[in-house]
């Protein structure tokens, strides 16, 4: 049986599903992703003469904010005027349709709960979130163009930065919590769409899934460091492929 079908007849019988989402899913919203062909960190070093991981490290927020500043910056203008896509419209249909529905994804943009889904498990953070490093201010700003770099906090003066998990820097507790706790109850069906998979906590749920015996797909253009290890492989982008995912399961309900 053709991959579409075979995942489309699957999900009849499906009653959780957890979507491990990367970069790929918003690249249909015209976003670049990090790793291949135009990827953020295609050139190995920045026009600063230092690479990406390092100006995107949270020491180097403390070091030098202005440094850091101006990748997140270059960031923000890659999301600002963009919006979600079908891939994420169609995640947040299925959260209505199916009893339990997670998404854990690496991106920052926010374009799955802007979609409308819920139980998103945003674990390297929302770059719109805006906090101050020192007292307890916190804004949600969606346009970073009014700012002056490094943004300074209204109540207190020191540095702003985004909720975002820089290199170097642990995740965030509480999400990483709710995603033990998601993964401990296990879910019938897993899918990878357009994700590298270099973290081990994006590799994790695999290992789960094939205890359980559950099914795991990957959509990705792409070959992926999980491409050998899932059970179906889509090779195709992330709106195309869930658009007919999706209807195929609705005319067979
Ligand atoms: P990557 O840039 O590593 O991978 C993007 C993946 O998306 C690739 O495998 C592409 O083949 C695939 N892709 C491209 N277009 C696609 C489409 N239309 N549909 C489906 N797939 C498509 O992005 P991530 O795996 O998300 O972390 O990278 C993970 C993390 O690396 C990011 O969250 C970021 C970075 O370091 C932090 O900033 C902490
Ligand atoms: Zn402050």
């Amino acid at each position: 049986m053709e991959n579409i079908p075979k995942v489309s007849e699957l999900l009849k019988s499906c009653r959780s599903i957890l979507f491990i989402t990367g970069a790929g899913i918003s690249a249909e919203s015209g976003l670049p992703t990090y790793r291949g062909i135009g990827g953020l960190y295609e050139s190995q070093d920045t026009e600063d003469g230092i690479p990406v991981e390092t100006a995107l490290a949270g020491e180097m927020l403390y070091k030098d904010p202005s440094v850091t500043w101006k990748y997140l910056l270059q960031i923000e203008r890659n999301c600002r005027n963009a919006t979600f896509n079908r891939a994420h419209q169609i995640i947040a249909e299925m959260e209505r349709a199916f009893n339990r529905v997670w998404v854990l994804t690496q991106n920052v943009d926010g374009f799955h709960t802007d979609a409308g889904a819920e139980h998103v498990i945003e674990i390297h953070g929302n770059l719109h979130h805006l906090k101050c490093m020192k007292c307890y201010w916190r804004k949600t700003v969606k346009d970073f163009s009014g700012l002056t770099i490094p943004p300074k906090c209204p109540k207190c003066g020191f540095i702003i930065r985004p909720d975002v998990v820089l290199f170097g820097e642990m995740l965030p507790f509480d999400k990483y919590q709710t995603l033990t706790d998601q993964v401990e109850k296990g879910f019938d069906i897993y899918f990878w769409i357009g994700t590298t998979g270099v973290f081990p906590y994006i590799q994790g749920p695999l290992v789960d899934a094939k205890h359980s015996g559950s099914t795991t797909v990957e959509i990705n253009p792409d070959d992926t460091l999980l491409s050998g290890e899932v059970d179906i492989k889509i090779p195709m982008k992330a709106g195309e492929a869930l658009e007919r995912i999706w209807k195929e399961y609705k005319e067979k309900i």
